[in-house]
């Protein structure tokens, strides 16, 4: 049965979408597979929601899908290799099925772009991260036999009024982005060029997100954006008539209140959203270390709903590496930051990033990075081996250097000691009692809950009469490395 007369979203401006009839045959099908970090799959809901307002159903197997996307990553080169084996994976499907479309999207389609298309023609669709306003166009250009690609970056795009689709959802917990892009520069990192300069979305429909997911059931929403203390939203006027100094001001909360009282700083919008509702209980990721101020740590010791936890990437121990690295602080300074936390926020977990390996790192930095970590004696942690990407201000300034098994080596002592903190934090929390949101039954066993504390830490119970959505009260009683195991108090 064919359906011609979909509604599609064509085109778009910031807060104006046009709405145009085509002719997407009924029971067409996407299916989105998406890699990389947190901002990845956020997008990934914005995308089905615009696939779906043209008239697309979701599929969860590549088998009956008419279109297949992946959502890419770039930040290092084993995640385009992965893409690159994955879209091999449908050639032989593109041959029993030459109407079958197969796009590219995110950080790897924004770098790559026309090799993606060219090479191997593996490809029918390649679109970066601000330009999926455009799939209607995209998709229907390559339903006609064309190849299809819009890469273009943007300065104010925030699909802010786009409704996320919640993809293979708890229902419990969520995303929801607040900036886009980042205007860091660090020396090793692609994403400024792949996700293009830094923007933040109008408070308004943040705050108006989450009352809708609390409202649907959601009890927890992160906060996403690459550095999101430099979260900045002005309601004074058109953005091209705020100064430059001003808005440094006022992102420290300098300027006479009166003037400040016309900008959302991130911990304006933080006490924002924590007030929804006591039971929203809200995270963020990324927090910067050259940027995060103390007003965002009172506003979380303000507010009970706000999770004790924070993600600080310290990226490596030495001030002449994270000089390089064009991090924006030293040693000390990271270890200042650390301090508050632990001053305004007593209890707070922590956990960071670590590149191991980075462009001529010594052994004697390398230590310094094993040192920090047992000194800021880290909750979590995600570690990575230096991969470098073409573009970078690494890949033009400095040699990659270090060798491949010295890397390895170093990276494993880094995990090693991780191991071992992860450990003594579990270990510490035995015998305390914990608020845990459960998100789901246990995978071990029917007869379990699995959930978070308020520090992010996975804990397992005997599931009583309690259920996933429930906040419940449980006293730890063991733990492994990874995992709390405990009884139910309430
Ligand atoms: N500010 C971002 C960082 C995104 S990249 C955020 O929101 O998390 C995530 C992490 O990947 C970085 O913190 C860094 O530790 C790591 N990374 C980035 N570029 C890398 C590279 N070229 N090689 C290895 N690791 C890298
Ligand atoms: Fe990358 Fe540094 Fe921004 S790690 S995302 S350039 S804060």
């Amino acid at each position: 049965m064919e359906r011609t007369m979909n509604k599609v979203i064509d085109e778009a401006r910031q807060g104006e979408v046009l709405v145009k009839e085509s002719s997407i045959p009924a029971g067409k099908k996407f299916y989105l597979e998406s890699y990389g970090c947190a901002m990845n799959f956020s997008d990934s809901e914005i995308i089905a929601s615009i696939m779906i307002g043209m008239g697309f159903q979701t599929t969860s197997t590549t088998d009956d899908a008419d279109v297949i996307f992946l959502n890419t990553c770039a930040i290092r080169d084993n995640a385009e290799q992965r893409i690159w084996a994955r879209l091999k994976d449908f050639r032989q499907k593109k041959r029993k099925n030459p109407s079958l479309i197969v796009g590219v999207l995110g950080c790897m389609a924004e770098r790559l772009k026309i090799e993606l298309l060219e090479k191997e023609k593996l490809v029918d669709i390649v679109v970066g991260p601000d330009a999926y306003r455009d799939l209607p166009n995209l998709v229907s250009a390559a339903g006609s036999g064309q190849k299809a690609v819009n890469t273009l970056l943007s300065r104010e795009e925030t699909y802010a009024e786009i409704s996320p689709v919640r993809l293979g959802s708890n229902g419990i917990t969520a995303f929801i982005s607040i900036t886009r892009g980042c205007d860091n520069m660090c020396a090793f990192c692609v994403v400024p060029f792949t996700r293009g300069r830094e923007r933040s979305r109008d408070p308004e429909s943040i705050v108006n997100e989450a009352r809708e997911l609390f409202e649907q059931g959601y009890r927890e929403v992160t906060l996403l954006g690459q550095n999101v203390d430099s979260y900045l939203w002005w309601g004074g006027g058109p953005k091209k008539d705020l100064p430059e100094d001003k808005a440094h001001a006022a992102l420290s909360h300098k300027l006479p209140e009166e003037e400040q009282k016309q900008f959302t700083t991130f911990a304006d919008l933080l006490d924002k959203v924590a007030l929804v509702n006591k039971k929203l209980r809200i995270r963020f990721s990324t927090s910067n270390p050259r940027d995060m101020t103390d007003a965002v740590l009172y506003v979380m010791a303000q507010h009970e709903n706000i999770a004790k936890y924070i993600h600080l990437p310290v990226q490596s121990g030495s001030t002449n590496v994270l000089e390089k690295m064009n991090r924006g602080y030293t040693r000390q300074q990271y270890m200042d930051r650390i301090e508050s936390i632990r001053q305004i926020l007593p209890g707070c977990a922590l956990s960071t990033d670590i590149i191991s390996g980075f462009c001529s790192e010594t052994e004697e930095e390398h230590q310094e990075t094993l040192s920090i970590m047992e000194w800021a004696g880290y909750d979590y942690a995600y570690m990575f081996k230096y991969s470098e990407r073409p573009g970078t201000l690494a890949a033009r300034k400095y040699a990659d250097d270090v060798p491949e098994e010295v890397k390895s080596r170093r990276l494993t002592e880094i995990i090693d000691m991780q191991k071992k903190l992860s450990l003594i934090s579990n270990k510490r929390d035995i015998g305390i009692t914990v608020e845990v949101l459960v998100e789901s039954n246990s995978k071990r066993s029917e007869d379990h809950l699995s959930g978070r504390s308020s520090e992010a830490k996975v804990v397992v119970f005997p599931r009583k009469n309690f259920k996933p959505g429930d906040y419940v009260r449980v006293k730890i009683t063991d733990c492994t490395g990874g995992t709390l195991m405990g009884e139910a108090l309430d």
